[in-house]
């Protein structure tokens, strides 16, 4: 059995123009950013590399009809190398950039898929988040329009020849989505811990994961939202490792859960999973309170200064994360029962990638129950 799927170089500098120098960036590259980081990190260094901007083609999480849109021109282009820069966005569309595209990108994520990616040119990803992992992993997701939810293909041909840390960039994130995507990293360190496909080396990088971005979330907690800045490198090597351990042991229910809410209601995949993620969390630990949640439960517990380790360090979390950004309840977003019943059918008919690693047996009824406790 394979005990860790990672097929990345991964280097980490301490600026964007140490980046360049090293990796030698010619005309034979394909920048694809955002404006909005091209301006205060790269212009000045007037690369000789050709400039794609994300927000071009639309300036949501990507869909169906933002991939259709750039595959088309990029068809008319030459380029040996794409160079990400951004969020997990723009590193999910350029992982197809770097690979051979179908006309319809409908025909990789639909239920019978009738393309498959095919790795052609190299792939370099920088995250500017610290949330995805998606620079490490081997899976593009896509909101699609004609199936009104969000789906992800998981394929080897996927992988980043290099993925490459640089915290500097976190610099500008706001706070919002910071929280959001740091949230988000702790949700694939925790899912992937306890899910079923997990392997010892899984669980080493996502434990550490876990102790890096919790004890990033205390100082914030203890010292203030600012004092995230005098940490970075702690948020984006806890993200990537986060990553590193759900490329191999994946994310389960919270997952699976906000992949509908995202899509109906527009909500950006970190807040959806924060809606979601200690709800879940409690009634795993509830239905089966002395597997690995224990030890999970365990290291949350140390770092949050609780005497347990039971369902109730996830009220303690919750508290902790709520006080740095609020949680929504699902009402807020316009779920009302009736959408909860019609989500419920998204995750068991879709979702089967993602439900099949759950940490215990789950049903319609659970779902349904979880969305129901969440409004
Ligand atoms: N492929 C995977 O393994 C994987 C895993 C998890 C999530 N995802 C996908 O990733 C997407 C979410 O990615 P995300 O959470 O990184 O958010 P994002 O890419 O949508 O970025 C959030 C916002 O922050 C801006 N931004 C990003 N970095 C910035 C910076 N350094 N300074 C200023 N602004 C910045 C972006 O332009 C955007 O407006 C979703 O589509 C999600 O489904 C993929
Ligand atoms: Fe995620």
């Amino acid at each position: 059995m394979r005990q860790l799927l990672l097929k990345t170089d991964i280097h980490k500098f301490d600026t964007f123009k140490e980046f360049v120098e090293e990796f030698k960036l010619t005309e034979d590259d394909l920048l694809f950013t955002n404006e909005w980081l091209y301006k205060p990190y790269m212009e000045h260094l007037n690369l000789p590399c050709q400039v794609y901007f994300q927000e071009q083609y639309g300036l949501t999480e990507p869909t169906d009809i933002m991939y259709n849109s750039i595959m088309a021109d990029l068809k008319k282009l030459n380029y040996k190398r794409i160079i990400a820069v951004g969020g997990g966005t723009v590193v999910d569309m350029a992982k197809w950039m770097a690979s051979e595209m179908p006309d319809d990108i409908y025909d990789a994520y639909k239920l019978n898929p009738t393309f498959f990616p095919k790795h052609i040119k190299e792939l370099v990803i920088i995250p500017t988040t610290c949330g995805t992992g998606s620079e490490v992993t081997n899976i593009a997701m896509i909101y699609l329009t004609k199936e009104n939810t969000k789906k992800g293909c998981a394929n080897n041909e996927l992988f980043a020849d290099y993925a490459v840390l640089i915290p500097e960039f976190l610099k500008t994130l706001p706070y919002n989505p910071f929280m959001y995507s740091a949230i988000d990293a702790l949700i694939h360190a925790v899912e992937s811990y306890v899910g079923r496909r997990y392997t010892d080396a899984s669980r080493l990088f996502g434990k550490r994961a876990i102790e890096l971005l919790m004890n990033g979330f205390k100082k914030m907690v203890e010292e203030g939202p600012d004092a995230r800045f005098e940490i970075l490198e702690d948020f984006s090597i806890g993200s990537n490792y986060a990553g590193i351990a759900f490329g191999t042991g994946g994310c389960n229910a919270v997952h699976a859960m906000s992949f509908p809410l995202g899509g109906m209601f527009h909500v950006a995949h970190g807040e959806s999973n924060y809606a979601l993620f200690t709800t879940v969390m409690k009634f795993y630990a509830r239905k089966n309170p002395t597997g690995a949640i224990k030890d999970i439960n365990r290291v949350l517990a140390d770092i949050l200064g609780l005497d347990t380790d039971g369902p109730e360090v996830y009220d303690a979390l919750e508290e902790a994360l709520c006080s740095l950004i609020r949680r929504k309840p699902l009402r807020e977003y316009g779920v009302n029962e009736e959408i909860c019943a019609e989500m419920a059918d998204l995750v068991i008919e879709q979702q089967q990638r993602l439900m099949t690693n759950t940490y215990v047996e789950m049903d319609y009824n659970d779902v349904y129950n979880l969305y129901l406790q969440c409004l």
